[in-house]
């Protein structure tokens, strides 16, 4: 296994790398040195699709970290109210105490549920679009990542929850806070915002079953209510966990997808392409999460090597986009290439439940922008993005009108 200990240009680059060409050059070298990386922490990197995709689909060998990982990898951080909030969410259970969340959330995400909130999130999206080209052909510019992505994503998340519309601009303010959590060695102002999050989270929670400030019926609320036999606690804890589960899985990860939908807009063919197939390749060389962890629950033996139990292993899914292997020209953006192998939304017992939903919100997106925004230019020189392992989403995506 090679250690990247001896190549620390590599290791820099991949946690601070933040354009699209450094992805390539930086997976590129990842696929070069092998797929599997030790690291200096003791931890593993997984690059290649084929271990990425073995590792998710084997939750026996492979387990998602719990709250006892993190007290062993993060000392006393492990005890800091973020990461306590977000280990009771199910992205970090595991066995039965997750088959049995599982199963509460994926029967609120039946394709039947989110049918029924489809002409919604279509007004909103296309609503977003239509009033962000009318202030900037009336202003000369705009954002679209403050302006576009981020009232579109929160009100769809809002309408999911089943709370007031107007509170968009909270929900996307906790859940960019709290998405630092799961980044790889968070600063420790970092940290803070997402444990103050985490605070506000809770008042939050406590004033809408208090006041019975959310739709009766439809969403996420209502329906974790609906279910809830207990005491007023248990309640609460419900309502605040799935809170925290739906900021850190669904808003900063659709406002990711929509904002490199339209980075890629705009390009001399895009027309031509089906907007799912467009969609679809965003997500490919783009993926609003670029890993996730897993820990190694026995002694085994991965891509050919061996991996001791404990080890914490870094499931490179950015990488395994663009691995060479099963994708022909991996580094090239291009909508129609099958896209079944794509492992954005994960694979296995924790594949992603709003898949369908995020992909819905950008087609939308795609198909409202081609056909009103066509005075628009995106200033695509100019974008910011965040620079970590995992989140390197779009912070800023300037748009100006086309001079005639
Ligand atoms: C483009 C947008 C999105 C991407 C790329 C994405 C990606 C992912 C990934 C990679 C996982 C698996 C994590 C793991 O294996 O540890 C996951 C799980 C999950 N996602 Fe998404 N997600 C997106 C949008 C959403 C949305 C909009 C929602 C809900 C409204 C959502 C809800 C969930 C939930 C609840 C899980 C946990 C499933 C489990 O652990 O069993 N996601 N997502």
């Amino acid at each position: 296994m090679t250690t990247l200990l001896t190549d620390h240009g590599l290791l820099r680059a991949w946690r601070a790398e933040s354009t699209e060409t450094e992805f390539a050059q930086l997976y590129g070298r990842m696929h070069e040195e092998g797929p599997l990386i030790a690291l200096p922490w003791g931890a593993v990197l997984v690059t290649s699709h084929a271990a990425c995709r073995d590792v998710l689909a084997d939750p026996v060998t492979w387990r998602n970290p719990d709250a006892q990982d993190f007290q062993r990898l993060c000392g006393p951080g492990a005890g800091k109210p973020a990461r306590h909030g977000v280990n009771r969410t199910l992205f970090h259970l595991n066995g039965p105490d997750h088959a049995a969340q599982r199963r509460r959330f994926a029967s609120f995400f039946t394709p039947l549920a989110m049918e029924a909130h489809s002409a919604t999130i279509r007004n909103i999206v296309s609503g977003a679009v239509a009033g962000f080209v009318d202030r900037v052909t009336r202003t000369g510019s705009g954002d679209a990542v403050a302006d576009l992505v981020a009232p579109a994503a929160g009100r769809v998340m809002c309408t999911l929850l089943g709370v007031s519309e107007q509170d968009h601009g909270f929900i996307t303010r906790m859940a960019s806070d709290l998405s630092f959590v799961e980044e790889l060695a968070p600063r420790p102002s970092c940290v803070k915002q997402a444990d103050a999050a985490i605070i506000e989270l809770l008042a939050y929670g406590k004033r809408l079953i208090h006041d019975r400030t959310f739709t009766p019926e439809g969403g996420l609320i209502a329906y974790l209510l609906s279910q809830a036999g207990s005491s007023s606690r248990n309640t609460v804890d419900d309502v605040v966990t799935a809170l925290v589960l739906m900021m850190t899985a669904g808003v900063s990860t659709s406002m990711a997808l929509m904002s490199s939908a339209v980075l890629a807009l705009g390009g001399d063919d895009d027309a031509r392409h089906e907007a799912g197939a467009f969609v679809a390749e965003c997500l490919r060389c783009d993926p609003p999460a670029h890993m996730v962890g897993r820990i190694a629950a026995l002694d085994t033996v991965l891509a050919g090597q061996q991996v001791a139990r404990g080890t914490l292993a870094h499931v490179m899914i950015g990488a395994a986009n663009r691995d060479p292997a099963v994708f022909a020209q991996p580094h090239v953006f291009s909508p129609g290439r099958p896209q079944s192998r794509s492992l954005t939304f994960g694979a296995g017992p924790h594949y992603c439940l709003g898949a369908g939903l995020a992909r819905l919100s950008a087609v939308h997106l795609v198909t409202a922008w081609r056909q009103w925004a066509t005075g628009l230019a995106i200033t695509k020189s100019r974008h910011r993005r965040r620079s970590g392992p995992n989140f390197r989403h779009l912070l800023s995506l300037p748009v100006t009108v086309i001079s005639r």
